[in-house]
């Protein structure tokens, strides 16, 4: 498929219609709903809109595939079967990046990161499957005691749209792993890549029935799939409001669940720190993906002495960055949807006429070359106090508010002072003052000299307001798996 031919309006061929149940796709479904391009404004495909029906389905060939299939199936079986799908999904990386990108708006290559990602999150879990041992417990004389890690059933996987591929691998991968069966609903704005990775699974092995996707809106497909009594585990990725009411709803049933919401991560730079390796660390914290990542660094706590030069130079970078339709590949992508650039512009002008000083962008903007697009300038906001709605509330968008701190010390403290708990980043020659901010910040993962830096290996998820269960690292395998110990008198 060429990029030219896709963007001057050639519908993109092969995208599916249906939704992914029992190892096949479902034909095109009565109801449909558009997905649109966010760097056009315009829809680009329509997909399946899923019901209660449907996800009735989902489940009971989830069901059958982990009862008849799945938990029998040995170990070192699954793990073959999930690195030969990490090999499919790279041989496909450049077909699914570019349906990522139209569907999600973000930039070509950041696209076919996430793709491999996906990958690699495959074949990290590859090698786990058989690998997920149990203990021994030291009993007296006359005793055996010893555990075993079991599959929790079905697990439903909630996707958000900001990183739709990689987010289903993430939490498909370790569910399949550890021997459960898996019902999928991506995000309505984002549906495709989740369908199409479950077809590459079923090409690499995997039975009918263990890796199904049912797209749709979040009230229609999402509610019955949280609420479905038959369901054992909920992975949830998204805003703390949705969380909030799918905790309400496992409750009914007492469905576990992993809860990855939202976040307001500080990046804390010191005086001492290798300013180049700041600025572009600072940079891409805020601005990949447009801002829409849960884990943005959208709070930059900046040392008094370096405040000037640091802030001067990253405004004078952010203007530069380049901004256009993903497929061309820009430094800057559009936002998601037109509701989402009217919540991100909601919070500058709400800011504007409380006075706030916006250093750089602060409007709503276009593709140069179409003049289309939902797209929101490379913002930064002039120091902001600690109650400002602008440090407190997670905007999700290209704005960085700026905090001063006087010194190390009050750096970790603004730092801290925060109702999330997903991220906090630190740039420092100090390992000393790197280490502390590691000791006293409440937060799931402390970046120190590289924001986002660590892969797949390293255990993620959120403290306070941004959740809690951990996604990813060998931590991510204990969500769906169950321990059962047994202790047994042998004389
Ligand atoms: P959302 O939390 O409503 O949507 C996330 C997913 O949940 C989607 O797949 C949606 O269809 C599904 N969903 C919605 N209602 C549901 C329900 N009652 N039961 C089950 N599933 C349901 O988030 P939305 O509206 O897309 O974005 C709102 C805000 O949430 C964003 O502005 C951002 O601040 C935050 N967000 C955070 C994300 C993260 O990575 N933690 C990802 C996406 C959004
Ligand atoms: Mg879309």
């Amino acid at each position: 498929m060429k990029i030219e031919e896709i963007l001057s309006g050639t519908p993109v061929a092969g995208l599916p219609g249906g939704h992914f149940i029992d190892g096949a796709y479902t034909a095109s479904t009565r109801a449909q709903m558009e997905s649109y391009d966010p760097g056009r404004a315009a829809p680009f495909a329509t997909f399946a809109r899923g019901t209660a029906a449907d996800i009735d389905q989902a489940v009971a060939s989830a069901i059958h595939a982990f009862e008849k299939t799945w938990r029998k199936t040995p170990p070192a079986e699954r793990g073959r079967i999930l690195y030969h799908a990490a090999q499919l999904i790279r041989d496909d990386a450049e077909r699914l990046a570019i349906v990522e990108c139209l569907d999600s708006g973000k930039p070509l290559n950041e696209a076919l990161g996430d793709v491999n990602g996906a990958a690699r999150a495959f074949e990290y879990y590859a090698g786990a499957c058989d690998k997920l041992q149990g203990d021994t417990f030291p009993l007296p004389q006359g005793y055996l005691g010893y555990s075993v890690y079991e599959p929790v059933g079905v697990s439903a996987q909630i996707i958000p749209w900001n990183y739709p591929i990689s987010t289903a691998a993430r939490g498909i991968a370790p569910a399949l792993a550890a021997g459960c069966t898996v019902v999928a609903k991506p995000a309505e704005q984002t549906p495709f890549t989740a369908l199409q990775l479950a077809d590459i699974l079923t090409k690499a092995g995997l039975p009918a029935g263990v890796c199904n996707v049912v797209s749709g809106t979040g009230a229609e497909a999402g509610a019955p799939l949280v609420a479905h009594p038959d369901v054992d585990q909920i992975t949830f990725t998204g805003s703390v409001a949705t969380g909030q009411a799918v905790m309400r709803s496992a409750a009914d049933n007492v469905t576990r669940l992993v809860l990855e919401l939202g976040g307001k991560s500080p990046v804390v730079v010191l005086n001492d720190c290798d300013m180049e390796r700041a600025l572009t660390g600072v940079l891409g914290a805020i601005f990949e993906n447009a801002g829409q990542i849960c884990s943005a660094g959208s709070r930059l706590v900046i040392e008094r002495g370096i405040h000037d030069a640091f802030v001067g130079e990253l405004c004078a970078r952010a203007k530069k960055l380049t901004i256009g339709h993903g497929l061309r590949d820009p430094q800057l992508g559009p936002v998601n949807s037109a509701g989402h650039l009217d919540k991100i512009a909601g919070f500058i002008d709400r800011a504007r006429s409380r006075g706030a000083e916006i250093l750089t962008g602060g409007r709503t903007t276009a593709d140069p070359e179409t003049g289309e697009g939902w797209f929101y300038e490379p913002t930064i906001v002039a120091d902001r106090p600690s109650d400002d709605e602008l440090v407190r509330e997670e905007i999700f968008g290209p704005v960085l508010t700026v905090q001063i701190a006087d010194d190390p010390e009050h750096a970790l403290a603004l730092a801290g002072d925060c109702q999330y708990g997903l991220v906090a980043g630190i740039y420092t020659g100090n390992v000393s003052n790197a280490l502390k901010m590691a000791r006293d910040v409440d937060a799931g993962q402390i970046f120190i000299n590289e924001y986002f830096a660590g892969g797949v290996e390293v255990p993620f998820g959120g403290n306070k307001l941004s959740g809690f269960g951990r996604e990813k690292g060998l931590e991510g395998l204990r969500s769906y798996c169950k321990v059962k110990s047994v202790a047994a008198r042998i004389d």
